[in-house]
């Protein structure tokens, strides 16, 4: 259908969402529930109001702003994604979702578009698991993954509870009202950048998802004996640090030996106690991140981890234990949703190709509550969780022209 998508509004609104942040530009860190994520939620809240949209908060903040089709009584068509931001991140993972979704709503009001079933725009809470440890808390207390108890359980860094900080933050009520029925939308569909290469690498603007990889969590506590880095003598030493470090290279061996582009395993903390330079590590704690398309060999590369984990705790005289935190099913996009996104990049004129996304996204949740489908749009040189990420307004205006035009295809229907 016709309409227009107004790009220079979009950058200028993500300009000033990437303006609330704890770091200088183009540095980005927007970690949930603080100062500057409530900003930012205002700021978006207020441009959804604009936009005549209805907007509601769940107990968790998960915030969802509602064009109210002539079908109230339907299940809503969903989009949306995130605006939390890692330590350090750019300012385009999520954000364009959540901005791109807004604007493909405004792009079909202008044109004079009325919705049969209501078009609804989703920004959940904290799609990062940089404060409380696992990804995606928002769309998994909305999928019924998450309960009340889960509420005293996850702690920041600081020990502050979920329930502490929400209701700080200003969300309150039992976190068992968050999650939703099945069924409640006909479809969700979401708008993010690629976050790798592949797309920009093909000239190819548009990537349609088919697969959501699953994601597998742990925390490691490796604990040895500290010492003084003069006194102690190499022999006697049970140093955590480089039991740490030779754990770090058996992960790296064992994701590689799938042989698969699609395994990846990333240790991406590492505190190290006491932290003085002249004490030998007593403690470390480490992060780590496994993901395959494929559950079973995901698996299988943490069982190879853990009886490299046993062996060096062995011949070193460490202790290691390992706490898993999650380990999700991957999600499959749903085959007509496919087919609408494919239609919509074709009545757009743009080429696209379909892809996996070995990055996790609240889709890989939403997919158990209805039929999910996403958008990739090139980022430069596939460059994300770095101040440099980058989309370009042409990039983002593809993708949100192939929004608006599946918006309207599934809200009609
Ligand atoms: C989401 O940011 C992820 O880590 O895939
Ligand atoms: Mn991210
Ligand atoms: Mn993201």
């Amino acid at each position: 259908m016709q309409f227009q998508v107004n790009a220079a509004q979009l950058q200028n609104e993500l300009d000033k969402l990437a303006t609330y942040s704890d770091v200088p530009s183009p540095a980005v860190t927007r970690i949930v529930y603080s100062d500057a994520d409530l900003a930012a939620r205002r700021y978006v809240k207020q441009l959804c109001r604009d936009a005549r949209l209805e907007v509601r908060e769940d107990a968790a903040g998960n915030t969802f702003a509602r064009w109210i089709g002539d079908a109230p009584g339907l299940p809503a068509i969903g989009t949306g994604s995130h605006i939390d931001a890692i330590p350090n991140a750019g300012m385009y993972d999520g954000t364009v979702g959540v901005l791109g979704g807004l604007e493909a709503i405004r792009a079909l009001q202008r044109a004079g578009f009325r919705p049969r079933r209501s078009i609804e725009l989703l920004i959940f809470t904290a799609e990062e698991p940089t404060r409380f440890g696992i990804g995606c808390p928002g769309s998994r207390l909305l999928a019924g993954l998450l309960g009340e108890s889960d509420g005293t359980r996850l702690r920041d860094s600081q020990g502050r509870t979920l329930d502490e900080l929400r209701t700080a933050a200003g969300f309150s009520g039992p976190l068992s009202s968050v999650a939703l029925v099945p069924g409640c939308y006909a479809g969700f569909v979401e708008l993010h950048i690629e976050q790798g290469p592949l797309l920009e690498r093909a000239g190819i603007p548009c990537g349609i998802v088919t697969h959501i990889a699953a994601p597998a969590s742990l925390n490691i506590t490796i604990e040895g004996e500290g010492g003084h880095a003069g006194g102690v003598l190499m022999p006697g030493r049970h140093d955590a640090f480089c039991a740490a470090a030779e754990l770090a290279l058996a992960v790296e061996a064992a994701a590689k030996s799938t042989g698969a582009i699609d395994t990846v395993a990333t240790i991406g903390i590492c505190e190290v106690f006491p932290g003085a330079v002249n004490s030998i590590p007593s403690r470390v704690r480490l992060t780590l991140d496994v993901r395959d398309t494929e559950a079973a060999r995901r698996d299988s590369v943490l069982s190879s981890i853990r009886k490299a984990s046993e062996s060096i705790a062995e011949n070193r005289g460490v202790r290691i234990q390992s706490d898993l935190v999650n380990s999700d099913a991957p999600a499959a996009c749903d085959a007509r949703l496919i087919e609408t996104l494919s239609r919509a990049c074709e009545a757009q004129g743009l080429s696209y190709q379909r892809m996996v996304s070995r990055a996790y996204h609240d889709s890989l949740f939403m997919a158990r509550l209805a039929p999910v489908a996403m958008i990739f749009i090139p980022c430069r040189a596939g460059v994300s969780h770095r101040p440099d990420e980058y989309a370009s307004p042409r990039a983002i205006a593809n993708g949100v022209r192939v929004l608006a035009e599946t918006l309207a295809e599934l809200s009609a229907g």
